[in-house]
């Protein structure tokens, strides 16, 4: 099929740019001697995460009970689902654990370790649990030192439940610098092995330390005593990760594809047919060193438009201006043609869709990769 017969907009995949964002994070931490548990979140397409294993199914992370369940039907049967529990899905974490699934879960509080307990004692089975460890004081987890740390895994280790720790540096998404990112990564496991050797002190083994964040899986120079890192984000990279320099702009493998369907000279306006449906709400960019708006506008080549940006949206609506207000549209511009806005947030954009149409080298359509959304 020609690219101009598939109706936009849509999501493309520049397959070589993809493999190569494997490739670079494979060989950092190949030679860091630590595995990588890639997090499907964001890509959410069997095709794609096989590609990540070379066909194979090795260990994941997921953030929903659905991507745990269609990725255990793929033979996938190694994961952590990595959002913290929440009592209600523990009859489905348990239908997965009885269908040969090593699931484990992650909590940060005392009410959630005594629900988990209570509901494996009842039900008897086995839930194998990570304590989250707050490293940076961006989102969840609990803090290292506590004597709440302590006492949340003492009481899973008492119920043979305690797998280990598990950490998520997200101040590390702040970092722009090469040395902060170097630091956060270096915070984020020293935290974690912190943590550890405290557990062993009191006899709580620490089987998995399980650290990550792209940047500081990029960023990290030493990882030893974590036994694996999480990033999801990696395989496609987006605007966020090329402002805070853990990517370029030319190792951004997603696009959206749009139509120009009005040219206003008048206003230095260009209408295309993807508004925040397509491009998500996502407004990422928006305090970083470069503000993209929605996006950043290539042509349907792939050439950037230099300081061309999908200023607003609507809902089916985007108008992309000049970030330095000029109007002088490139003449070359019709009402028709197509372009490509780069993504601010890969995840957020993705999720707007549910096919990666993926191309070569040679700019050729070669493959459709399937995607899911939502929860159930
Ligand atoms: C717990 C956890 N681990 C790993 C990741 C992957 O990080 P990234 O999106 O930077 O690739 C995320 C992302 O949100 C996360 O929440």
């Amino acid at each position: 099929m020609p690219w101009n017969a598939i109706e936009t907009p849509y999501l493309r995949v520049d397959q070589p740019r993809f493999d190569n964002n494997i490739q670079r994070l494979n060989c950092h931490l190949n030679a860091l001697n630590t595995p990588l548990r890639p997090h499907v979140k964001t890509v959410k397409s069997l095709p794609a995460v096989k590609a990540i294993f070379n066909g194979g199914t090795g260990p994941i992370t997921v953030s929903t009970l659905k991507e745990a369940d269609f990725f255990a039907q793929h033979g996938f049967d190694d994961q952590i689902y990595a959002v913290g529990i929440a009592e209600n899905k523990l009859p489905h974490v348990k239908r997965l654990i009885e269908q040969g699934i090593d699931l484990k879960i992650i909590l940060e509080s005392e009410t959630q370790a005594c629900n988990v307990v209570e509901f494996c004692r009842l039900h008897d089975v086995v839930i194998p649990t990570l304590v989250e460890v707050d490293c940076d004081g961006s989102r969840a987890g609990l803090t290292p030192d506590s004597q709440a740390l302590m006492a949340v895994s003492q009481l899973l280790a008492d119920a043979q439940l305690f797998k280990g720790v598990l950490l998520h540096a997200g101040g590390s998404y702040g970092c722009s610098t090469r040395a902060e990112k170097v630091a956060a990564a270096e915070n984020e496991r020293a935290t974690a092995v912190r943590v550890k050797d405290q557990l062993a002190g009191v006899d709580i083994a620490c089987p998995i330390v399980s650290i990550g964040s792209t940047p500081t899986a990029h960023f990290a120079q030493d990882l030893s005593g974590v036994t694996e890192v999480r990033a999801g984000v990696y395989v496609f990279f987006d605007l966020v990760m090329a402002n805070i320099n853990v990517c370029s702009l030319d190792d951004i493998a997603l696009s959206v594809v749009t139509t120009v369907i009005g040219v206003k000279p008048e206003k230095g306006w260009i209408l295309i047919d993807a508004g925040w449906m397509a491009l998500s709400r996502d407004r990422g960019t928006a305090h970083q060193a470069i503000d993209y708006g929605y996006g950043m506008v290539l042509d349907a080549a792939g050439r950037p438009l230099d300081g061309w940006v999908v200023e607003s949206t609507s809902q089916e609506h985007g108008i992309i201006k000049h970030r330095a207000g000029l109007t002088d549209i490139p003449s070359d511009i019709q009402v028709g043609d197509q372009l490509r806005i780069l993504p601010n947030h890969a995840c957020a954009t993705a999720s707007q869709f549910d096919k990666y149409y993926v191309s070569n080298a040679e700019d050729e359509l070669i493959d459709e990769w399937p995607r899911f959304n939502y929860w159930t």
